[in-house]
């Protein structure tokens, strides 16, 4: 294949990821890798598999309702969940399918301490944030 026909192809396959970026998200995910970095020096990044066994790993600590992240979004971030507590539907949480997720730092920072209490029984370090959104904004 020539380097045009190369070219064409990939940003024939790119808009779906380039829909999806948002530089709100990206300027959240760089703050909590500046705290990450404060709290561990030897800090080398986040990692979405990390992120996904944070989403998956069922704790205790927390309330018994939600001993997972999975209690209200699910196993399958690109489906819809539900509030375990609540009742109440939540939209999916993967970026694919929901690109307004995780733009307002407002929001994120009061789900995040809200969620992580319930799940956990702590708050989420700015490494766990950083693992989660990394993972969420590839599904
Ligand atoms: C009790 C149910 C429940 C559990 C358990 C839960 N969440 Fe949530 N989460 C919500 C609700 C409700 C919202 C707000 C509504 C929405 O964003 O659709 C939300 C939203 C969020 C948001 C903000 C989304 C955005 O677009 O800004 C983050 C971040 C988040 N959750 C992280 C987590 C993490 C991490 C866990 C596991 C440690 C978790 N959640 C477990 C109910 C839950």
């Amino acid at each position: 294949m020539n380097r045009v026909l190369f070219l064409a192809a990939i940003l024939a396959a790119a808009p779906a990821a380039v829909m999806a970026a948002d530089a709100r998200r990206d300027a959240i995910i760089a703050d909590y890798a500046v705290q990450a970095g404060k709290a561990a020096p030897g800090f080398a990044g986040f990692s979405a598999r990390r992120g996904e066994a944070l989403f998956r790993t069922r704790w205790a600590g927390g309330d018994e309702r939600t001993p997972s992240c999975t209690a209200c979004h699910t196993e399958n971030p690109r489906a819809p969940g539900r509030n375990a507590k609540t009742g109440r539907p939540i939209d999916p949480v993967a970026v694919s399918v929901n690109p307004a997720r995780f733009t307002d730092r407002d929001e994120v920072e009061k789900q995040f301490r809200r969620d992580c209490k319930s799940v956990l029984g702590r708050a989420c370090t700015p490494l766990e944030k950083g693992d989660y959104l990394t993972f969420m904004r590839e599904q």
